[in-house]
Formats: structure tokens, C-alpha cells, sequence
């Protein structure tokens, strides 16, 4: 019990960039207080101490804005940040490693007495606003975009934008990019994420190692046929043009430096 409490606070400091020490975690993080608060609760339930549970409940969600019904189960290394506004209803079940912003709610859109809330699998993240509405699970590795109304089951690892939602990322998807998840991704964004510029640039490459190839083959052929391509031959890279870019770039480093000296 004890071990799985310093799990739950350890998580924080992967999982939040401005996270600085223990201390902090623990008298300044609301998620955390209703967290190890709800492990208590949800003890309580068990035993059938109903109404304590649920007013216990109730007073972590006056200080910490965050609402977990006592009968919610929750899996280990759960993180809320921020919190405000979260809503987890009475049957909604949540795996290992999974982390909910603030705003979420995982809900039901029936009044039946059963299962009414979402199940979500492990490693799933839900974004600040989102709504999960419904008995159905959001698989594992899922990533749910902020403010996105889901209303049916999501496909281990898929990413879901929009009202209703709809993936954006799919695991066919990110195998065909050749994109792999490598850890928590902050924010739910992609460890996969590139430098637009660097991307253009590799492309850019790409494209001048194709038309060489091509070039070549184009050559090749025309020898074949017959045709003398003797005095056929790249251009010379421009020498000129190289020393004038390595002006450029010489007098731009001279000019921040000298910026900076003056700052
Ligand atoms: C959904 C999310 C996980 C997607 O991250 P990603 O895989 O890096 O995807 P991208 O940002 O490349 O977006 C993919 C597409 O979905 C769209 N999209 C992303 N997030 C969206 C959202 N919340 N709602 C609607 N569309 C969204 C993008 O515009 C893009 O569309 P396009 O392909 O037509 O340009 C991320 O945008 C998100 O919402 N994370 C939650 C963050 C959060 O709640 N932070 C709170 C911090 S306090």
C-alpha cells in the first residue's frame, strides 16, 4: 500500500516537466491529494462504509475541484494535472499509467444502475476538457485530444481529435510512417514529433539522391542507344557560391555576438 502511494507520487515527476521536489508534489499538487485520497476512499467503499467514502469524496472535491466517485477503479501510476473540473463517475474503470487533465470527464449517458462509465487501458491520456461518455474502453496507448467528445470504443493506441471524435493517428497509421512511441509522451504529444525545417531538408535530399539515380539511368540508356555522351557532365558546384554563404553566415555570427555583448 505504502509502495504503490510513493508510486503514485513519484509518477509526477515524470510525467510533469514543472515538477521541482517532494515537498512541492506533495502540498502543491491538487491531482495527488485526490489521488491518494481516493485509494482511501475507494477502501472505504470496499469495507462498505458507503456514505463516509462518499463524503470523504466530497471534501476533496471542495479543495482540490476534482470529483472521483469512491467507486471508481483506478490502476496504478495515475496522474491528474492540474484537475479542476474532473468528473469520474461510480463505474468507470482506469488501467495502469494512464493521466487525465484538468477538465476531463468520464461519464455515463444513461441512468441504468450497471456499468454506465468508461474503462480505460492502460497508458491512455486523456486532454484538459475532454469528455469520455459511455460503458465502452478506450484502449490501451490511446490518446485523446483536448476537448474531444468521445462516445464509442477507441483502438488501442489511436489518437481521437474532435466533437465527436475521430482518429487522427491509428497504429496501421503510425507503422506505415514507420512512427514508433517510445515512453510518456507530455501532453500526449508525439515523441515522433520533427523539426518541420530539418524534415523539409531530408526530403529535399531525398528528392536530389532519386533524380541522381535517375540521371544515371537516363545516361546509361542513351549510351545503349547509341548516342555519344561523352560531353555530357554535372555542372561544377559553384565554389563562388559556397564562399559567399560562408561570408553571410560569418558577418551574421559577428553582428549577434556583438548583440549580445551589448545586452
Ligand atoms: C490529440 C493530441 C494528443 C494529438 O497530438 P499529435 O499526435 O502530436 O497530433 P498533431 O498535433 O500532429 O495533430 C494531428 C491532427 O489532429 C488535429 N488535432 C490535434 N489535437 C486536436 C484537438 N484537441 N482537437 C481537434 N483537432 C486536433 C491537428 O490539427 C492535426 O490535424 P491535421 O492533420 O488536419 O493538421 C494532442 O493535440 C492533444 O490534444 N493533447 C492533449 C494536451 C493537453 O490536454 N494538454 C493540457 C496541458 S495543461
Amino acid at each position: 500500500m505504502f509502495q504503490q502511494l510513493k508510486k503514485d507520487i513519484a509518477v509526477v515527476f515524470d510525467r510533469d516537466p514543472a515538477a521541482r521536489n517532494w515537498f512541492e508534489v506533495l502540498t502543491a499538487y491538487p491531482g495527488v491529494h485526490a489521488v491518494l485520497l481516493h485509494r482511501l476512499n475507494h477502501w472505504l467503499w470496499n469495507l462498505g462504509l458507503k456514505w463516509i467514502a462518499r463524503m470523504m469524496s466530497h471534501i476533496v472535491r471542495w479543495f482540490t475541484g476534482i470529483e472521483i466517485h469512491p467507486g471508481a477503479k483506478i490502476g496504478r501510476r495515475f496522474f491528474i494535472d492540474h484537475g479542476m473540473g474532473i468528473v469520474i463517475g461510480e463505474t468507470a474503470e482506469i488501467g495502469d499509467d494512464c493521466t487525465l487533465y484538468q477538465g476531463v470527464t468520464l461519464g455515463g449517458t444513461s441512468w441504468n444502475k450497471g456499468k454506465r462509465h468508461p474503462t480505460l487501458g492502460n497508458d491512455v491520456v486523456v486532454g484538459a476538457g475532454a469528455k469520455v461518455l459511455g460503458p465502452f474502453t478506450v484502449h490501451e496507448g490511446a490518446r485523446i485530444g483536448s476537448n474531444s467528445v468521445v462516445l464509442k470504443e477507441v483502438e488501442a493506441g489511436s489518437t481521437m481529435v474532435g466533437i465527436p471524435a475521430h482518429p487522427v493517428g491509428s497504429p496501421e497509421h503510425k507503422r506505415a510512417t514507420g512512427q514508433v512511441d517510445e515512453g510518456f509522451d507530455a501532453y500526449g504529444q508525439s515523441s515522433d514529433n520533427v523539426d518541420p525545417v530539418a524534415e523539409a531538408i531530408s526530403q529535399l535530399c531525398q528528392r536530389v539522391q532519386e533524380m541522381d539515380q535517375f540521371n544515371k539511368t537516363l545516361l546509361a540508356k542513351l549510351v545503349d542507344a547509341g548516342v555519344d555522351v561523352k560531353d555530357v557532365k554535372m555542372p561544377d558546384i559553384d565554389t563562388d557560391c559556397i564562399e559567399l554563404g560562408q561570408q553571410v553566415t560569418k558577418t551574421n555570427n559577428t553582428v549577434k555576438e556583438s548583440d549580445d555583448s551589448k545586452a
